[in-house]
């Protein structure tokens, strides 16, 4: 099992983005790398090609539609709120143990985006911490450049070393209302020991990126992916 899971300091932070584009660039490097978002909320099947999970099959080159959907999101729901909170409006629960065999059961090395914050609730009594936790894999950390995002991601990483999780990375995905790429890496840095920053801009669409801009981000999910 080499997976590795991409975790974000909140939600809209960059962490399909990230997932789609090392996931296209490492299997245009020749990489047998899948994705999964196994859990969604704000799920509509009338618009699913915007999906996030839709964007991750086309990363894979895989086509989309209600069967490959399903097939790497199996829980999905309606409302855009916290899972658990989208679920009890459909009357449903989340199975918190099934999601995580569910990731387990994959043997390849995999990327699972997750869903909201670190600490966002998944079920009712765990939140997405305790998913990782379960899974006992490493973690790429999205954060972003917005004005107290700083703050998000030295929270976000302080919570998961709490935990024990390996943080592979910290990627800093410049937000749309940006206080500056560089600024926000150079004010992070000596706050983080032992991780490495990683800056990626804002560029386009993930096929807009060149594979050389991507190498330190390779390097490290490569790292955890070969484990
Ligand atoms: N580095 C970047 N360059 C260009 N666009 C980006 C970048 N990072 C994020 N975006 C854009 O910002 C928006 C939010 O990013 P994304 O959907 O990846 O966030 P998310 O953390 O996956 O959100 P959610 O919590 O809904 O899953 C998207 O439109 C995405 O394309
Ligand atoms: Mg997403």
């Amino acid at each position: 099992m080499s997976l590795l899971f991409i975790a974000g300091s909140g939600t809209d932070i960059g962490k399909t983005y990230v997932t789609a584009l090392l996931t296209r660039t490492l299997r245009a490097k020749g990489h047998d790398v899948h994705a999964l978002k196994p859990v969604i909320s704000g799920y509509d099947p009338t618009t699913m090609d915007t999906s996030d999970t839709a964007l991750l099959l086309t990363a894979m080159d895989d086509a989309v539609d209600e069967h490959s959907i399903a097939a790497i999101s199996p829980w999905r729901f309606a409302a855009p709120l916290a899972p658990n909170m989208a679920a009890r409006i459909e009357d449903r629960t989340v199975d918190f143990n099934a999601i995580v065999s569910w990731c387990k059961a994959h043997s390849g090395p995999v990327m699972i985006e997750g869903v909201g914050g670190v600490m966002s609730p998944l079920s009712d009594d765990k939140t997405v911490l305790d998913w990782i936790v379960g899974l006992t894999c490493p973690v790429l950390l999205v954060g972003g450049t917005y004005l107290g995002a700083i703050s998000h991601t030295l929270t976000a990483l302080a919570a998961l070393r709490a935990r024990g999780v390996q943080v592979a990375g910290i990627v800093v995905s410049e937000s749309e209302a940006s206080i500056g790429l560089a600024e926000t890496v150079d004010a992070l840095k000596p706050f983080v020991t032992g991780v490495a920053v990683l800056a990626l801009s804002r560029a386009g669409a993930p096929e807009q990126v060149r594979l050389d801009q991507v190498a330190d981000l390779h390097a490290v999910a490569l790292q955890c992916l070969a484990d």
